[in-house]
Protein backbone atom coordinates (compact mmCIF):
# COMPACT_ATOMS: atom_id res chain seq x y z
CA UNK A 1 0.00 0.00 0.00
CA UNK A 2 1.11 3.42 -0.60
CA UNK A 3 2.49 5.10 2.23
CA UNK A 4 0.16 8.06 1.24
CA UNK A 5 -3.37 8.22 0.19
CA UNK A 6 -4.52 10.84 -1.53
CA UNK A 7 -8.14 10.97 -1.49
CA UNK A 8 -8.41 13.97 -3.94
CA UNK A 9 -7.38 12.06 -6.40
CA UNK A 10 -9.86 9.60 -6.70
CA UNK A 11 -13.10 11.33 -5.11
CA UNK A 12 -14.05 14.97 -5.78
CA UNK A 13 -17.21 16.79 -5.56
CA UNK A 14 -19.60 15.42 -7.81
CA UNK A 15 -17.25 12.94 -9.74
CA UNK A 16 -15.11 9.57 -8.85
CA UNK A 17 -12.03 8.76 -10.62
CA UNK A 18 -12.06 5.32 -12.99
CA UNK A 19 -8.92 4.20 -10.59
CA UNK A 20 -11.39 3.35 -7.53
CA UNK A 21 -12.56 0.21 -9.37
CA UNK A 22 -9.40 -1.14 -11.01
CA UNK A 23 -6.54 -0.35 -8.47
CA UNK A 24 -5.57 -3.23 -5.95
CA UNK A 25 -4.34 -0.92 -3.62
CA UNK A 26 -7.71 0.59 -3.66
CA UNK A 27 -9.64 -2.82 -3.24
CA UNK A 28 -7.34 -4.05 -0.22
CA UNK A 29 -7.78 -0.43 1.56
CA UNK A 30 -11.46 -0.50 0.86
CA UNK A 31 -11.22 -4.20 2.68
CA UNK A 32 -9.06 -2.96 5.47
CA UNK A 33 -11.09 0.08 6.16
CA UNK A 34 -14.13 -0.77 5.19
CA UNK A 35 -14.95 -4.77 5.35
CA UNK A 36 -12.94 -5.03 8.03
CA UNK A 37 -14.06 -2.05 9.86
CA UNK A 38 -17.92 -1.54 9.85
CA UNK A 39 -20.68 -4.40 9.94
CA UNK A 40 -21.20 -6.87 7.23
CA UNK A 41 -24.40 -8.91 6.70
CA UNK A 42 -23.35 -12.27 6.99
CA UNK A 43 -27.13 -14.37 7.44
CA UNK A 44 -30.97 -14.09 7.76
CA UNK A 45 -31.85 -16.28 10.81
CA UNK A 46 -34.21 -18.13 9.01
CA UNK A 47 -31.22 -19.48 7.05
CA UNK A 48 -29.76 -20.94 10.50
CA UNK A 49 -33.36 -21.80 12.21
CA UNK A 50 -32.81 -24.72 13.81
CA UNK A 51 -30.29 -25.80 16.41
CA UNK A 52 -26.98 -27.09 14.76
CA UNK A 53 -27.81 -25.37 11.54
CA UNK A 54 -24.99 -23.51 9.66
CA UNK A 55 -23.79 -21.53 6.64
CA UNK A 56 -20.82 -20.81 5.50
CA UNK A 57 -19.91 -17.12 3.94
CA UNK A 58 -17.06 -14.48 4.16
CA UNK A 59 -16.66 -11.28 5.80
CA UNK A 60 -14.52 -9.31 3.25
CA UNK A 61 -11.73 -11.68 2.34
CA UNK A 62 -12.20 -14.07 5.56
CA UNK A 63 -14.52 -17.14 5.09
CA UNK A 64 -16.39 -17.38 8.55
CA UNK A 65 -19.31 -20.06 9.84
CA UNK A 66 -22.59 -18.72 10.88
CA UNK A 67 -24.16 -21.45 13.00
CA UNK A 68 -26.94 -21.87 15.61
CA UNK A 69 -25.74 -24.08 19.06
CA UNK A 70 -26.64 -27.16 18.60
CA UNK A 71 -26.47 -26.77 22.78
CA UNK A 72 -27.64 -23.41 23.32
CA UNK A 73 -29.04 -22.17 20.06
CA UNK A 74 -27.64 -19.46 19.94
CA UNK A 75 -26.15 -17.52 17.06
CA UNK A 76 -22.03 -17.41 16.54
CA UNK A 77 -20.10 -16.20 13.69
CA UNK A 78 -16.45 -17.82 13.83
CA UNK A 79 -13.28 -17.62 11.46
CA UNK A 80 -13.37 -20.86 9.02
CA UNK A 81 -9.80 -21.71 9.88
CA UNK A 82 -8.66 -25.06 12.15
CA UNK A 83 -6.71 -23.95 14.94
CA UNK A 84 -4.06 -26.76 13.93
CA UNK A 85 -2.15 -25.32 10.48
CA UNK A 86 -5.18 -23.37 9.14
CA UNK A 87 -7.65 -25.53 6.92
CA UNK A 88 -11.00 -24.68 6.69
CA UNK A 89 -13.24 -26.89 8.62
CA UNK A 90 -16.36 -26.68 6.64
CA UNK A 91 -16.81 -26.20 2.93
CA UNK A 92 -20.90 -26.54 2.69
CA UNK A 93 -22.77 -23.91 1.73
CA UNK A 94 -25.26 -24.94 4.44
CA UNK A 95 -26.25 -27.74 6.77
CA UNK A 96 -27.13 -29.06 10.16
CA UNK A 97 -24.19 -30.62 12.09
CA UNK A 98 -23.19 -31.10 15.89
CA UNK A 99 -19.24 -30.82 14.80
CA UNK A 100 -16.86 -29.72 12.22
CA UNK A 101 -14.36 -32.22 11.98
CA UNK A 102 -11.28 -30.59 10.14
CA UNK A 103 -10.22 -33.08 7.54
CA UNK A 104 -6.43 -32.35 7.11
CA UNK A 105 -5.82 -33.52 11.07
CA UNK A 106 -8.76 -34.78 12.21
CA UNK A 107 -9.08 -31.63 15.07
CA UNK A 108 -12.59 -31.62 16.13
CA UNK A 109 -14.78 -28.13 16.96
CA UNK A 110 -18.70 -27.99 18.14
CA UNK A 111 -20.76 -26.53 15.58
CA UNK A 112 -20.36 -23.30 18.22
CA UNK A 113 -16.25 -23.89 17.96
CA UNK A 114 -15.25 -25.20 20.87
CA UNK A 115 -12.13 -28.02 20.55
CA UNK A 116 -13.08 -31.20 21.87
CA UNK A 117 -10.57 -33.38 20.12
CA UNK A 118 -7.58 -33.19 18.77
CA UNK A 119 -6.27 -37.14 17.61
CA UNK A 120 -3.41 -38.40 19.47
CA UNK A 121 -3.13 -35.67 22.09
CA UNK A 122 -0.38 -37.30 24.01
CA UNK A 123 1.29 -35.66 21.18
CA UNK A 124 1.08 -32.54 23.48
CA UNK A 125 2.12 -31.37 26.32
CA UNK A 126 0.74 -30.57 29.76
CA UNK A 127 0.16 -26.50 28.39
CA UNK A 128 -1.94 -27.81 25.80
CA UNK A 129 -5.58 -26.07 26.11
CA UNK A 130 -8.36 -27.24 24.58
CA UNK A 131 -10.31 -24.46 26.43
CA UNK A 132 -8.41 -21.95 24.50
CA UNK A 133 -8.35 -23.72 21.14
CA UNK A 134 -11.82 -23.42 19.83
CA UNK A 135 -12.34 -21.52 16.30
CA UNK A 136 -12.05 -17.74 16.92
CA UNK A 137 -15.57 -15.82 17.10
CA UNK A 138 -15.43 -12.80 15.13
CA UNK A 139 -15.45 -9.43 17.57
CA UNK A 140 -18.15 -8.77 17.26
CA UNK A 141 -22.41 -10.08 15.68
CA UNK A 142 -25.73 -8.19 15.92
CA UNK A 143 -29.28 -8.55 14.90
CA UNK A 144 -31.54 -6.46 13.67
CA UNK A 145 -35.29 -8.06 13.23
CA UNK A 146 -33.61 -11.27 11.86
CA UNK A 147 -30.71 -9.64 9.99
CA UNK A 148 -27.49 -11.04 11.39
CA UNK A 149 -24.14 -8.65 11.24
CA UNK A 150 -20.82 -9.36 12.12
CA UNK A 151 -18.12 -7.03 12.47
CA UNK A 152 -14.10 -7.74 12.70
CA UNK A 153 -13.43 -4.52 14.45
CA UNK A 154 -13.74 -4.57 18.66
CA UNK A 155 -15.21 -1.35 18.90
CA UNK A 156 -17.25 1.33 16.54
CA UNK A 157 -20.96 2.43 16.18
CA UNK A 158 -23.61 -0.37 17.38
CA UNK A 159 -25.36 -1.81 14.53
CA UNK A 160 -28.45 0.07 15.44
CA UNK A 161 -26.29 3.23 14.92
CA UNK A 162 -24.62 1.63 11.70
CA UNK A 163 -28.38 1.01 10.68
CA UNK A 164 -29.90 4.66 11.63
CA UNK A 165 -32.63 5.78 9.54
CA UNK A 166 -32.93 2.78 7.43
CA UNK A 167 -34.31 0.88 10.67
CA UNK A 168 -37.84 1.35 9.67
CA UNK A 169 -37.60 -0.08 5.98
CA UNK A 170 -35.86 -2.77 7.32
CA UNK A 171 -38.54 -3.04 10.02
CA UNK A 172 -41.24 -3.47 6.76
CA UNK A 173 -39.85 -6.11 4.98
CA UNK A 174 -39.71 -7.95 8.80
CA UNK A 175 -42.89 -6.92 9.49
CA UNK A 176 -43.95 -9.12 6.14
CA UNK A 177 -42.76 -11.94 8.00
CA UNK A 178 -40.01 -13.31 5.54
CA UNK A 179 -37.92 -15.95 4.99
CA UNK A 180 -34.72 -17.04 2.93
CA UNK A 181 -36.09 -20.75 2.59
CA UNK A 182 -36.05 -20.36 -1.51
CA UNK A 183 -32.04 -20.82 -1.87
CA UNK A 184 -30.29 -18.64 -3.45
CA UNK A 185 -29.30 -17.46 -7.41
CA UNK A 186 -25.84 -16.79 -8.22
CA UNK A 187 -23.48 -15.07 -10.46
CA UNK A 188 -20.70 -13.37 -10.82
CA UNK A 189 -18.67 -10.82 -13.06
CA UNK A 190 -15.06 -10.01 -13.95
CA UNK A 191 -15.44 -6.26 -12.71
CA UNK A 192 -15.25 -4.05 -9.37
CA UNK A 193 -18.14 -4.79 -5.87
CA UNK A 194 -19.05 -1.17 -6.34
CA UNK A 195 -20.19 -1.61 -9.83
CA UNK A 196 -23.59 -3.69 -8.07
CA UNK A 197 -23.65 -1.72 -5.24
CA UNK A 198 -24.52 1.40 -6.89
CA UNK A 199 -26.62 -0.25 -9.88
CA UNK A 200 -29.16 -1.66 -7.12
CA UNK A 201 -30.56 2.18 -6.58
CA UNK A 202 -30.06 3.48 -10.56
CA UNK A 203 -33.60 4.57 -11.93
CA UNK A 204 -31.83 6.43 -14.22
CA UNK A 205 -30.92 3.51 -16.45
CA UNK A 206 -34.14 1.70 -16.30
CA UNK A 207 -35.72 3.11 -19.68
CA UNK A 208 -31.97 2.43 -21.15
CA UNK A 209 -31.08 -0.87 -20.00
CA UNK A 210 -34.65 -2.42 -19.53
CA UNK A 211 -36.20 -1.12 -22.32
CA UNK A 212 -37.33 -4.16 -24.03
CA UNK A 213 -39.06 -5.21 -20.22
CA UNK A 214 -40.86 -1.78 -20.33
CA UNK A 215 -41.77 -2.57 -24.38
CA UNK A 216 -43.42 -5.59 -23.00
CA UNK A 217 -44.93 -4.22 -20.40
CA UNK A 218 -46.94 -1.00 -22.31
CA UNK A 219 -48.00 -3.54 -24.34
CA UNK A 220 -49.71 -5.61 -21.80
CA UNK A 221 -51.34 -2.06 -20.47
CA UNK A 222 -52.13 -0.88 -23.35
CA UNK A 223 -49.88 2.35 -21.97
CA UNK A 224 -46.57 4.17 -22.53
CA UNK A 225 -44.24 4.47 -19.55
CA UNK A 226 -43.48 8.33 -19.13
CA UNK A 227 -40.21 8.40 -17.95
CA UNK A 228 -39.64 11.62 -17.62
CA UNK A 229 -43.25 11.64 -15.29
CA UNK A 230 -42.03 8.75 -13.45
CA UNK A 231 -38.51 9.65 -12.14
CA UNK A 232 -40.17 13.43 -11.07
CA UNK A 233 -42.65 11.29 -9.15
CA UNK A 234 -40.28 8.99 -7.58
CA UNK A 235 -37.78 9.34 -4.87
CA UNK A 236 -34.09 8.70 -4.09
CA UNK A 237 -33.15 9.40 -0.39
CA UNK A 238 -29.04 9.10 1.01
CA UNK A 239 -30.39 7.37 4.55
CA UNK A 240 -26.54 8.46 5.82
CA UNK A 241 -23.88 5.59 6.34
CA UNK A 242 -24.06 4.54 2.99
CA UNK A 243 -27.31 3.65 2.80
CA UNK A 244 -30.05 4.50 0.43
CA UNK A 245 -33.52 4.49 -0.36
CA UNK A 246 -35.55 4.37 -3.99
CA UNK A 247 -39.24 4.57 -3.39
CA UNK A 248 -41.42 3.69 -6.37
CA UNK A 249 -44.52 5.70 -7.56
CA UNK A 250 -46.17 2.35 -9.52
CA UNK A 251 -45.46 -1.58 -9.37
CA UNK A 252 -43.07 -2.05 -11.96
CA UNK A 253 -44.07 -5.50 -12.27
CA UNK A 254 -40.79 -6.73 -10.86
CA UNK A 255 -41.23 -7.41 -7.17
CA UNK A 256 -43.37 -7.53 -3.96
CA UNK A 257 -41.38 -4.17 -2.02
CA UNK A 258 -42.31 -0.45 -2.77
CA UNK A 259 -38.68 0.28 -2.53
CA UNK A 260 -35.01 -0.67 -3.21
CA UNK A 261 -32.65 -0.23 -0.40
CA UNK A 262 -29.26 -0.60 0.12
CA UNK A 263 -27.65 -0.79 3.63
CA UNK A 264 -23.77 -0.30 2.77
CA UNK A 265 -21.87 -2.38 2.07
CA UNK A 266 -22.77 -5.46 0.95
CA UNK A 267 -26.81 -6.04 1.32
CA UNK A 268 -29.41 -4.92 -0.37
CA UNK A 269 -33.22 -5.51 -1.17
CA UNK A 270 -34.91 -5.20 -4.39
CA UNK A 271 -37.73 -6.54 -5.91
CA UNK A 272 -38.99 -9.41 -3.59
CA UNK A 273 -34.89 -10.26 -3.33
CA UNK A 274 -32.44 -10.07 -0.38
CA UNK A 275 -28.98 -9.08 -2.50
CA UNK A 276 -25.51 -9.69 -0.93
CA UNK A 277 -22.19 -8.27 -2.51
CA UNK A 278 -19.19 -10.58 -1.98
CA UNK A 279 -15.85 -8.49 -3.22
CA UNK A 280 -13.46 -11.03 -3.86
CA UNK A 281 -10.82 -9.26 -6.01
CA UNK A 282 -10.79 -5.49 -7.19
CA UNK A 283 -11.91 -7.07 -10.93
CA UNK A 284 -14.15 -10.26 -9.70
CA UNK A 285 -17.51 -10.18 -7.97
CA UNK A 286 -19.80 -12.72 -6.70
CA UNK A 287 -23.29 -12.05 -6.19
CA UNK A 288 -26.04 -13.95 -4.58
CA UNK A 289 -29.96 -13.32 -4.89
CA UNK A 290 -32.17 -14.72 -2.32
CA UNK A 291 -35.88 -14.32 -2.90
CA UNK A 292 -37.85 -13.28 0.50
CA UNK A 293 -40.66 -16.14 0.70
CA UNK A 294 -43.68 -15.18 2.98
CA UNK A 295 -44.12 -17.54 6.47
CA UNK A 296 -47.95 -17.24 5.63
CA UNK A 297 -47.93 -17.18 2.32
CA UNK A 298 -49.18 -20.25 0.61
CA UNK A 299 -46.78 -22.49 -1.77
CA UNK A 300 -48.93 -21.18 -4.62
CA UNK A 301 -48.64 -17.45 -3.81
CA UNK A 302 -44.68 -18.45 -2.64
CA UNK A 303 -44.13 -19.65 -6.03
CA UNK A 304 -45.74 -16.68 -8.12
CA UNK A 305 -43.36 -14.63 -6.01
CA UNK A 306 -40.43 -16.59 -7.49
CA UNK A 307 -41.89 -16.65 -10.99
CA UNK A 308 -41.76 -12.97 -11.03
CA UNK A 309 -38.19 -12.87 -9.28
CA UNK A 310 -37.01 -15.22 -11.94
CA UNK A 311 -38.65 -13.44 -14.97
CA UNK A 312 -36.15 -10.26 -14.22
CA UNK A 313 -33.66 -11.19 -12.17
CA UNK A 314 -33.34 -14.66 -13.02
CA UNK A 315 -30.59 -15.76 -15.52
CA UNK A 316 -32.37 -15.87 -18.83
CA UNK A 317 -34.59 -12.78 -17.41
CA UNK A 318 -35.26 -9.34 -18.69
CA UNK A 319 -32.96 -7.53 -16.03
CA UNK A 320 -30.08 -9.35 -15.07
CA UNK A 321 -28.26 -10.32 -18.20
CA UNK A 322 -28.70 -7.04 -19.27
CA UNK A 323 -27.37 -5.41 -16.38
CA UNK A 324 -23.97 -8.02 -16.64
CA UNK A 325 -23.78 -6.73 -20.07
CA UNK A 326 -24.06 -3.34 -19.63
CA UNK A 327 -23.87 -1.10 -16.15
CA UNK A 328 -20.70 -3.88 -15.45
CA UNK A 329 -19.18 -5.31 -18.50
CA UNK A 330 -19.01 -1.89 -21.15
CA UNK A 331 -18.09 0.26 -18.02
CA UNK A 332 -15.54 -2.15 -17.81
CA UNK A 333 -14.29 -1.81 -20.79
CA UNK A 334 -14.94 2.04 -20.99
CA UNK A 335 -12.66 2.60 -18.35
CA UNK A 336 -9.61 1.05 -20.21
CA UNK A 337 -9.93 3.09 -22.61
CA UNK A 338 -8.69 5.91 -20.90
CA UNK A 339 -8.50 9.72 -22.25
CA UNK A 340 -10.70 10.89 -19.42
CA UNK A 341 -10.36 9.76 -15.39
CA UNK A 342 -13.19 11.10 -14.08
CA UNK A 343 -16.85 9.39 -14.16
CA UNK A 344 -19.69 12.35 -13.15
CA UNK A 345 -22.25 11.24 -10.38
CA UNK A 346 -23.18 14.81 -9.91
CA UNK A 347 -26.87 14.79 -11.49
CA UNK A 348 -29.62 16.15 -9.66
CA UNK A 349 -27.10 17.89 -7.14
CA UNK A 350 -28.47 21.19 -7.98
CA UNK A 351 -31.91 20.28 -6.90
CA UNK A 352 -31.76 17.94 -3.46
CA UNK A 353 -33.58 18.11 -0.79
CA UNK A 354 -33.17 18.20 2.91
CA UNK A 355 -35.92 17.56 5.56
CA UNK A 356 -35.56 17.56 9.36
CA UNK A 357 -33.74 14.93 9.62
CA UNK A 358 -31.07 15.62 7.49
CA UNK A 359 -32.17 13.12 4.74
CA UNK A 360 -31.33 14.20 1.26
CA UNK A 361 -33.27 13.22 -1.31
CA UNK A 362 -34.06 14.01 -4.99
CA UNK A 363 -35.77 12.53 -8.33
CA UNK A 364 -35.80 8.74 -9.00
CA UNK A 365 -33.48 9.43 -12.23
CA UNK A 366 -31.16 11.70 -9.91
CA UNK A 367 -27.76 10.30 -8.34
CA UNK A 368 -28.70 10.58 -4.57
CA UNK A 369 -28.11 6.95 -3.78
CA UNK A 370 -24.32 6.71 -5.50
CA UNK A 371 -23.61 9.98 -3.92
CA UNK A 372 -24.20 8.29 -0.82
CA UNK A 373 -22.23 5.77 -1.05
CA UNK A 374 -19.08 7.69 -1.69
CA UNK A 375 -19.62 10.05 1.21
CA UNK A 376 -19.49 6.96 3.28
CA UNK A 377 -16.90 4.89 1.91
CA UNK A 378 -14.41 8.67 1.64
CA UNK A 379 -14.81 8.67 5.33
CA UNK A 380 -14.15 5.17 6.19
CA UNK A 381 -11.26 5.05 3.95
CA UNK A 382 -9.88 8.11 5.32
CA UNK A 383 -10.13 7.35 8.74
S1 LIG B 1 -5.10 -28.23 10.00
FE1 LIG B 1 -6.87 -28.84 11.00
S2 LIG B 1 -6.30 -30.60 12.05
FE2 LIG B 1 -4.47 -29.95 11.11
FE1 LIG C 1 -30.86 -2.81 -14.15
Amino acid sequence: MKTHFDINQYIREGAINGRIYTEPDVFTLEMNKIFEKTWVYVAHESEVANQGDYKTTVIGQHPVIVSRGADDGEYYVMFNRCRHRAASVCQDEKGNANFFRCQYHGWTYTNSGDLVGAPFQDGYGEEFDRCKMGLIRVPRIASYRGFIFASLSEDGPSLEEHLGLARPYLDMIADQGIELTAGAQKYAYHANWKFQVENTIDPYHLSFVHKTFFDIQDKKKGVKTNFARMHKQEKVSDLGNGHSLYELADDLGIGALPFNLIIFPNLSFVGSQVRVIKPVSVDYTEVALYPMMLKDATLEENAARLRKHEGFYGPASFGTPDDLEVAFDRVREGLRSGGEEWLIISRGMNREEVNENGVLSGNSSDEVSVRAIYKKWRELVTI
